[in-house]
């Protein structure tokens, strides 16, 4: 696996479904990088709050989150749509904001020694954890293909779900993500920004390694 000089950071920022993991999965794989898919551990918390609505309080959560292993974040059960909304309604609370901070900070400043670097994704990651990242993007799509994209996502796992409800929760989503008092998701003047509607993974993820090819190889 080749190996580079100095750690390399990559951070991107997206709206739900706009494909931004399996972006950021791309480029973890190509350069040897730990990634970490911060909704996860919104979804987590969410998660929390839906099993057990009486016991939520911000010391199981920090108790929670001092534990935390990637192997959590690989549970099925988060990818749910009642999980990704009530994702976007604690992700407001400041309070869990700063207990998931450190974590996230600690995964992009600090990856396991084998990897050459981190690639962070989620709402905040360019405005607020990593804004001195080697790379920053800003990937999105419209929002009736990031509906169907989810869509297909959910039937794929065997969810009862209508394409009318993703959308509708995609809207809402949105509007949450974006227009929240804190760390609302925008793109910053120095991200790059990729949509994702009319192409491919693929072309999609050599457009990503073009800009970065050139600046590590410079
Ligand atoms: O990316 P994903 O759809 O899994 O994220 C679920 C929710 O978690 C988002 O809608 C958003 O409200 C919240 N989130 C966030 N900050 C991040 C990542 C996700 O607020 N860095």
């Amino acid at each position: 696996m080749k190996k580079y000089k100095n750690i390399i950071k990559v951070a991107i920022d997206s709206p739900a479904a706009a494909g931004a993991g399996t972006q950021a999965k791309l480029i973890s794989k190509h350069y040897n990088l730990f990634y970490l898919d911060t909704g996860k551990i919104y979804r987590l918390i969410a998660n929390i709050k839906i099993k057990n609505p009486l016991q939520y309080n911000y010391k199981l959560i920090q108790k929670r989150i001092s534990k935390l292993t990637m192997g959590d974040l690989n549970n099925k059960g988060l990818l749910s749509d009642e999980v990704g909304t009530m994702a976007s309604i604690i992700s407001k609370d400041i309070k869990i904001r700063k207990l998931v901070h450190a974590f996230q900070i600690r995964c992009a400043y600090h990856p396991p020694k084998k990897y050459n670097g981190s690639c962070l994704d989620g709402r905040d990651i360019v405005t607020k954890i990593v804004p001195d990242a080697d790379f920053k993007f800003f990937i999105t799509a419209n929002t009736k293909t990031r509906a169907l994209r989810r869509y297909k996502e959910l039937k794929g796992l065997k969810k009862i779900i209508s394409f009318e409800d993703v959308l509708k929760s995609i809207k809402n989503r949105d509007k949450s993500d974006y227009n929240r008092k804190i760390s609302p998701l925008k793109k910053t003047k120095d991200s790059v920004l990729i949509n994702t509607t009319k192409h491919t993974k693929r072309s999609c993820f050599l457009k990503i390694k073009k800009i970065m090819d050139k600046k590590i190889n410079a």
